[in-house]
């Protein structure tokens, strides 16, 4: 099932003493502990309960870790969600420990666990203090590739044909030949008809951006570019992915009332406007870990076999190091 994602990355991204301080092998167990408190809720219809067992499964293997972490990106307001809220502490040692910035998805694509679909997973990202962009949840158009094209080969500010134009040309093939992925909203109907126009192939997803994004730079799943509206948190941790190994992305926030203005406003942002890059959305050092829930595109979900054994399949990656580690776990019951 897995598959290496890209080629390795020539980073030049300074290696983070703090984030030394954690190992990188730690965050695949948070990542494996929400996937497999999820893993039971497969199929059963049941979005808020999948989401809850990911939640604390999540929250409890983060409090294991010697660590000044800080939720940045999470299950939402202090106000609105119980656990994992934007701003909690979470870690073993706070005030003593590094000081981490965390962004997570206990279980990125909750309709999609509930009904047993494709590339559900439990994902995060963390950096150092300030690494990560606090991103109000709104949504963000998103526009991503793979590795080795031309820096700015895709932006926001030009048309969808413009940018599949740009991107058949590097790849030396024609338009036609281009395969986009994009999240199944009639939100998206322009985008689509644009695409349908220039022939492209689609591959329209139900749910689930983050592993859309990532798969762009794994040329086994055929995708060549993402292009769509989604999720800003969803954003920020598939930058985070591609930030260590290769691709490029542009996101920018949208924002639908005042009230959401409002939000962003809190959270420090000023230009609302603004087209992020990579490097803007996770900057310095980072790390990204990921544990399939369902079977997907980048990784195998939670399997329980019939000695009561739990398999999962995660991906760490650091952006300094450039590394990816694939992991399989086979998880016992504590005795
Ligand atoms: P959840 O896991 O929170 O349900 O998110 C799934 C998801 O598909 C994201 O991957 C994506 O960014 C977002 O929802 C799209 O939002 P919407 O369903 O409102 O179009």
């Amino acid at each position: 099932m897995t598959q290496p994602i890209a080629q390795p990355a020539q980073s030049t991204v300074p290696a983070s003493k703090v984030l030394d301080r954690v190992l990188v092998l730690e965050m695949v167990r948070v990542t494996e502990a929400a996937a497999i408190g999820a893993a039971k809720l497969i199929g059963r219809g049941d979005e808020k309960a999948a989401d809850a067992a990911a939640v604390e499964a999540m929250r409890a293997a983060l409090n294991e870790l010697y660590m000044d972490g800080t939720v940045v990106i999470g299950e939402g307001e202090r106000d609105e969600a119980p656990m994992l809220f934007i701003g909690e502490k979470v870690g073993l040692a706070p005030g003593k420990g590094p000081k981490i910035d965390i962004a997570l998805d206990p279980l990125e694509g909750t309709t999609i666990t509930a009904k047993a679909g494709p590339n559900a997973l439990a994902v995060l990202a963390v950096a150092e203090e300030g690494g990560l962009l606090n991103a109000p949840d709104v949504y963000m158009d998103k526009i991503a590739v793979g590795p080795g094209y031309p820096d700015g080969i895709i932006d926001l500010d030009r048309t969808v044909t413009e940018n599949v134009t740009a991107l058949a040309q590097a790849k030396g093939v024609a338009p036609s030949d281009i395969v986009a992925c994009v999240l199944d909203r009639t939100r998206h109907d322009d985008i689509i008809t644009e695409l349908r126009g220039l022939g492209c192939g689609i591959v329209l997803i139900s749910d689930g951006d983050v592993a859309g994004v990532i798969a762009t730079t794994n040329e086994d799943t055929g995708i060549d570019i993402y292009v769509g509206q989604g999720g800003a948190p969803e954003g920020v941790l598939a930058a985070a992915a591609l930030r260590c190994v290769g691709g490029q992305f542009k996101g920018r926030l949208v924002f639908r009332n005042d009230d959401e203005r409002a939000r962003a406003k809190k959270w420090g942002i000023t230009d609302l406007n603004k087209q992020y890059d990579l490097t803007e959305l996770a900057k310095g050092d980072c790390i990204f870990a990921a544990t399939g829930v369902t079977d997907g595109s980048l990784l195998a979900g939670v399997k329980r076999k019939k000695s009561g054994v739990m398999t999962t399949e995660s991906v760490v990656m650091r952006a300094s190091s450039g590394t990816v580690r694939w992991v399989r776990g086979e998880h016992r019951a504590k005795v």
